[in-house]
């Protein structure tokens, strides 16, 4: 099967899917669909691509013969991306964060049961080795049951796009890959949020560019996120700073190198001079680019039929997540989000 790609979206993300997509030998860039045409030339250039630029999804459509769609524009314009592709008979595989609002993360589910397409999001922070491992013995059971997940990511972020100007900028783009790591972790799905966000004095952003929140999960797992995009110094990873408590041991992690675990076979054990078992699980002496991990799966998933781990309908579960928050924040309570298989697919409460 080769993949004939309508490529929309040559922002700063977009040569970590083509440093992918062009070393393999099932794809194939027809056409660039670009705002901005200063942007798509240099990438053309970049990949010494042939194909021709396009101002439009819908004129490269009309044009072209193609059979995947690929969205790498910014989360206001997945929406129109995505269902115009859909409707147009083509699968899309697309960057975080699926949808803006909830009529629209609906709205895409609906098309892609209408049309039988498919459309996977980006998770990249899924497909890092140590994430991958720390899931495994979490869901092991070898400590019972997660019940208590913290994590923080202290970054100085600009994103060098319309990204910036969002009212809520890090919830509203970045945090998205903590509360789809927070799910895949202890395997649980979001049932509330309340959320308390601020733009901390001398921020360089305009809206608020930090957050609180507590997360419910179905499992039982409480998942407390705390985060700032314009901290100065002592960054954490971008991956997050991770602590898994679960009813008899824990695993913490930086983000970055070894995570380390220390779990009982009795809960209060320790009192009675019985010593944790502990383990480590160490960082690869080779870190693979995340989204080399991601893209894999996506196209295996598009070619076999399989779902892929952040097929839509999965992932509406992290984009509740951050629509959720948006809501708990601007009616100051806690909000319930409640998912169906059918339309409508997410609603909050
Ligand atoms: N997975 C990750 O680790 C990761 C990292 C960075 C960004 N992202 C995500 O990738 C996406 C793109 O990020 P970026 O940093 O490249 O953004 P960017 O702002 O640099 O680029 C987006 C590009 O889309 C173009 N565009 C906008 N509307 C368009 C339309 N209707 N048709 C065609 N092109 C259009 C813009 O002109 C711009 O060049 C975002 O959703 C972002 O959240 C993911």
């Amino acid at each position: 099967m080769k993949f004939r790609i309508i490529f929309a979206g040559c922002g700063d993300i977009a040569y970590r899917w083509l440093d992918h997509i062009t070393k393999r030998d099932d794809c194939e860039i027809i056409a660039i669909v670009e705002k901005n045409p200063a942007r798509a030339e240099n990438y053309q250039a970049r990949y010494n691509f042939k194909c021709p630029i396009y101002n439009s999804l819908e004129d490269a459509i009309a044009k072209e013969q193609g059979n995947l769609i690929i969205d790498l524009t910014y989360v206001t314009v997945h929406h129109d991306i995505v269902t115009t592709a859909l409707r147009a008979g083509y699968n899309v595989l697309g960057e975080k964060p699926m949808g803006f609002t909830v009529d629209q993360v609906n709205d895409m589910l609906r098309t892609v049961d209408e049309t039988g397409k498919r459309y996977i999001v980006m998770q990249n922070r899924r497909y890092i080795e140590q994430v991958k491992k720390i899931r495994a013995l979490v869901t092991s059971g070898i400590m019972g049951a997660p019940v208590y997940l913290a994590g923080e990511i202290f970054v100085c972020a600009d994103m060098a796009s319309i990204r910036n100007q969002f009212k809520y900028p890090q919830l509203q783009d970045n945090n998205i890959h903590s509360f789809d790591l927070a799910r895949y972790l202890v395997d649980g799905t979001p049932t509330s949020v309340h959320y308390h966000s601020f733009n901390p004095k001398g921020s360089m952003y305009t809206g608020d560019a930090a957050g609180d929140a507590v997360f419910e999960f179905d499992n039982g797992c409480v998942y407390s996120f705390r985060g700032y995009n314009g901290s100065e110094g002592c960054y954490t990873s971008w991956d997050n700073v991770w602590r898994v408590c679960c009813e008899l041991g824990t695993v913490v992690w930086d983000g970055a190198g070894d995570a380390y675990y220390e779990y009982t076979s009795e809960r209060g054990g320790i009192f009675k001079g019985i010593p944790y078992q502990s383990g480590v699980i160490k960082r690869p002496e080779v870190v693979r680019d995340q989204h080399d991990g991601a893209l894999e799966e996506m196209f295996n998933a598009l070619k076999t039929g399989k779902p892929a781990g952040t097929e839509c309908k999965d992932n509406i579960k992290s984009i509740a997540m951050v629509l959720a928050s948006v809501k708990s924040i601007e009616e100051n309570r806690k909000i319930d989000i409640i998912f169906d298989d059918k339309y409508p697919y997410l609603t909050l409460k």
